[in-house]
C-alpha cells in the first residue's frame, strides 16, 4: 500500500479569488499548495480589459503572504464589446492566459456575459489564431431547460456550433458535471479539454437534497445524479491528458450561503489536495494523481509543469480549519463527508 507520494506542485486551472478582504482571506489557502491558478474574472464589475487584468493581478500579488511563491494566471471576461486588439496585446504581454465565456445570467456575477454569440466572432477568430484558450461556463440559461439538463443542452446548442465555426479555437469545458461532457471531450481529437472540480468527484445531487437541504453543497453547475459522478471519477483518474483539476473554489460568506436565496459555490481551496488523494486512492489510481493536478493542465496551457514538488503522506487525521474568517463573516470549508488522512508538505 502506498502511503507516501511526491508529485510536481499542483496548479488550479479554475479558481475564484474575489477582491479586497475576501481575496486577503482566501488567497493563502490556495497559495499554500498550488503553484499557479487560472483566476476567474467574475468580479463586480468584471475583469474585461487587459488593463483590468493587470490591475487585478497586482492586487493579488500584493495580498500574497510573505514568502509565498504563487503565480496568478489572469483571464478576461468575454463580453459582446471585447476588443480583439486589446486581447492580443494583453496576451502578448503575458498578462492573460485565457478568456472566459459566461452565457449571460448563467451564474454568480455573470450579467455581462454573452447573449448573441455572433457578436464575439471576431474575438474568437483572433483567439484561434493566437492559440488563446476559451474557458466556458457550459450551461444554457433558457428558463425552459431544466437546471439538471443545462450542461448537456449547452454542448448541443452553443459549444458544438462554436467549435464547428472555429475548429482551431482551443477550448476548456470548465467544471464538467455530466457523462455527456466527458463523452464530448473524448470525441474530440484536438483543441478540447475539461476541468473537473474536487467537489464534483465527492458529491452528487443526493448529497445536496437527501435528509435536508445542504446549502454548502450547492454550486453551479449543480451536482448531477450519481451515474454522472461515477463517470467523472473515472475520467479524472484515467490519466487521459484532456482532463485536469480546476477546483472552482468559490468563497461566499455563510450569511450569503445560508439564506432564502443562497449563493452558488463550494469553497475547497483549503482541503482539495487531501480530498483528491483520498478519491484517487479509493479509485486505485494514486499513480495518476500527478497527471490530473500537475501535468495535464500545464500541457494544455502550453506551460511547463512547476519545477518543485509536494509530498502527500497518509497518517493521522488531518486537522484543517472548518471555516475561514473574513471581516464580513466566515467562509465554510467544503466538508467531504469522510475523514481526511493525507497530509501535504
Ligand atoms: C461561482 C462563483 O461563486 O463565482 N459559483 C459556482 O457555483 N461555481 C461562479 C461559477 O463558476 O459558476
Ligand atoms: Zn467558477
Amino acid at each position: 500500500m502506498t502511503d507516501s507520494l511526491t508529485i510536481k506542485r499542483p496548479d488550479d486551472w479554475h479558481l475564484h479569488l474575489r477582491d479586497r478582504t475576501m481575496l486577503a482571506a482566501v488567497l493563502p489557502e490556495t497559495a499554500r499548495h498550488f503553484g499557479r491558478a487560472i483566476v476567474m474574472p467574475n468580479l463586480v464589475p468584471p475583469v474585461v480589459t487587459g488593463a483590468d487584468a493587470k490591475a487585478y493581478r497586482k492586487r493579488i500579488l500584493a495580498a500574497l503572504p510573505n514568502g509565498a511563491k504563487f503565480t496568478p494566471l489572469m483571464t478576461l471576461y468575454l463580453t459582446e464589446t471585447t476588443d480583439p486588439d486589446d486581447v492580443e496585446r494583453a496576451y502578448n504581454d503575458g498578462i492573460i492566459h485565457a478568456l472566459k465565456l459566461y452565457p449571460a445570467g448563467a451564474t454568480t456575477n455573470s450579467d455581462s456575459g454573452v447573449t448573441n454569440f455572433d457578436t464575439v466572432k471576431p474575438v474568437l477568430e483572433r483567439m484561434a489564431k493566437l492559440g488563446i484558450p476559451l474557458c466556458t461556463h457550459g450551461e444554457v440559461t433558457d428558463e425552459n431547460v431544466d437546471i439538471f439538463d443545462r450542461e448537456a443542452v449547452f454542448i448541443d446548442r452553443v459549444l458544438d456550433p462554436i467549435r464547428r465555426a472555429n475548429p482551431e479555437l482551443r477550448i476548456v469545458m470548465e467544471h464538467i458535471t455530466t457523462s455527456d461532457a466527458v463523452d464530448y471531450v473524448k470525441s474530440a481529437d484536438t483543441n478540447l479539454a475539461a476541468t473537473i472540480t474536487t467537489h464534483h468527484l465527492v458529491i452528487n445531487r443526493n448529497h445536496i437534497l437527501v435528509g435536508g437541504i445542504r446549502p454548502h453543497y450547492y454550486c453551479l453547475p449543480v451536482a448531477k445524479r450519481q451515474t454522472h459522478q461515477i463517470v467523472l471519477r473515472a475520467a479524472a483518474t484515467s490519466n487521459d491528458p484532456r482532463f485536469f483539476l480546476g477546483t472552482d473554489s468559490a468563497p461566499h460568506i455563510d450569511a450569503n450561503k445560508i439564506s432564502v436565496c443562497g449563493c452558488a459555490g463550494c469553497f475547497t481551496a483549503t482541503n482539495t489536495m487531501s480530498i483528491l488523494a483520498h478519491v484517487f486512492e479509493d479509485e486505485n489510481a494514486l499513480p495518476h494523481l500527478e497527471a490530473f493536478t500537475s501535468l495535464n493542465g500545464p500541457a494544455f496551457y502550453r506551460l511547463d509543469p512547476n519545477a518543485d514538488t509536494i509530498t502527500l503522506t497518509k497518517g493521522d487525521l488531518v486537522q484543517l480549519p472548518t471555516h475561514i474568517p473574513t471581516p464580513e463573516g466566515d467562509v465554510t470549508v467544503f466538508d467531504p463527508g469522510f475523514p481526511l488522512k493525507w497530509h501535504i508538505t
